[in-house]
């Protein structure tokens, strides 16, 4: 618990990157270890997140290390060649992590037990190990199905159709990870698009896999041929030097190679919709993802009303949307967004509650927030609830505040951007203890 608090900033000012993609991150420490023989990543995002799980993944066998050059070795075992760790895996704060794990681990014939932080331990898994269970894997905890669960592996998996109830990549993910090691084709059906990360990576290390429409395939227990990966940097951690340049008068900066997936860009085509410069230079496409350097001057925003099909696409990025739209003139309505509720806070509710903290005005709805322009206030302390994203969405909405605004725990960003104060304040923001 250190409290962080952000007052009133110059321009923000200057080139630089933030830390890597932390859903590219987990899925390539993955696939590393599902592989034979060793793979190189690059822009390891090292936040406590992706730690965790390649923590769990040397746990269950594989060779994990940094160099001294900062490039990451795994040594995989192949698919198949997990062995039982002696210990639960702690997952800490991430469900990403804990969600894909619970994929892998349906379909090797080994019992794991997961646990988490307290803010994972509250969060659904039924989500997920409803469609394992379909593979032949057996779950046993608590019966709300919250963490900790202990999974016991099919011996014999069965491939599986399954179509997802809710717009989830986690989800996805870890119907597609269980298929790795089932014989035959598992398909996952989709009708909402969300982020396609394990699409990609699935492809580039060599999985069969089949798109079709709505229809996801892949062909498991084939071997794979470990890879070199270079992970871009997270657009959900860029989205909040985005921001805080779009609402500080002056600014003018560049994130240089940005992930701009498509299924994850949502929240830029919302800024620029509302008016926002942010110009996107260099495309180019490493590892089977698309990429960018991003250029974002201060700009006068205006409300919009952000279509509810978008959401999938900027998930994890409305907190430091609501930064912008109570500098946006008129409002900005935010819809569609049951999903908010469950991510490591009820986001819904502790934005609101925060921003009429700070004395923005907003209004509540059970699937969103209205956010309207106002004259931030701040001069109050947030309640983070275990959240890197409403911590850094916060301390950017002080950046243009009156007063400062202080968030009660700052530690917790470690689990997505290490150094995030750090660089924020290299370009101009005003963020101290
Ligand atoms: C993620 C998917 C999203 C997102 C999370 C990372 C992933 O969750 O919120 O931060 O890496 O697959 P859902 O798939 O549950 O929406």
């Amino acid at each position: 618990m250190n409290q962080l608090s952000s007052s009133k900033s110059g321009p923000l000012d200057g080139t630089i990157t933030v830390p890597g993609d932390k859903s590219i991150s987990h899925r390539s420490l993955i696939m590393g270890t599902l592989a034979v023989g060793e793979s190189k990543i690059s822009g390891l995002l090292e936040g406590e997140d992706v730690l965790g799980t390649a923590e769990a993944l040397k746990a269950l066998g594989a060779d994990i290390y940094k160099d001294n050059t900062g490039i990451w070795h795994v040594h995989g075992v192949g698919i198949s060649g997990l062995r039982e760790p002696g210990k639960p895996l702690d997952m800490g704060n991430s469900g990403t992590g804990v969600r894909l794990m619970m994929g892998l681990l349906a379909t090797h014939p080994i019992e794991v037990t997961f646990s988490g932080d307290p803010s994972l331990s509250s969060r659904p898994m039924k989500r997920v190990t409803e469609p394992l269970t379909l593979f032949g894997a057996a779950f046993t905890g608590s019966e709300k199905d919250t963490l900790p669960i202990t999974v016991k592996g099919a011996r014999m998996p069965i491939p599986v159709r399954y179509e997802l109830p809710v717009a989830s990549a986690q989800v996805k993910s870890a119907v597609m990870l269980a298929g790795l090691n089932t014989p035959g084709r598992t398909t996952v059906i989709e009708k909402i698009p969300t982020r396609d990360h394990s699409e990609r990576i699935f492809d580039y290390f060599g999985v069969p896999i089949e798109l079709n429409g709505d229809e996801i395939t892949v062909t498991g227990q084939v071997e794979l041929q470990a890879k070199d990966m270079a992970v871009p940097a997270d657009p959900s951690s860029a989205a909040f030097l985005v921001v805080g340049a779009l609402i500080t008068k002056g600014s003018d900066i560049t994130i240089n190679n940005v992930g701009i997936n498509p299924a994850r860009t949502g929240l830029f085509t919302t800024l620029i919709e509302m008016g926002g410069k942010i110009d996107f230079n260099n495309l180019r496409q490493e590892c089977g993802e698309d990429v960018a350097d991003i250029r974002v001057r201060y700009s006068n925003l205006k409300g919009v009303d952000v279509p509810k099909e978008r959401a999938p696409s900027m998930i994890d990025e409305y907190p430091v949307l609501c930064a912008a739209a109570a500098n946006a003139d008129g409002e900005t309505v935010m819809r569609g967004l049951e999903e908010l509720r469950v991510k490591e806070s009820d986001r819904i509710s502790v934005m609101v509650k925060g921003l009429k903290s700070c004395g923005v005005n907003v209004t509540e709805h059970e699937d969103g927030m209205t956010v309207r322009n106002s004259v931030t206030k701040g001069d109050a302390t947030i309640e983070t609830k275990l959240d890197h994203r409403i911590a850094m969405s916060f301390l950017v909405l002080g950046l243009n505040a009156e007063k400062p605004i202080t968030v009660d725990d700052g530690a917790v960003i470690e689990t997505s951007f290490p150094g995030f104060v750090e660089l924020m304040n290299s370009v101009g923001a005003n963020i101290c203890p």
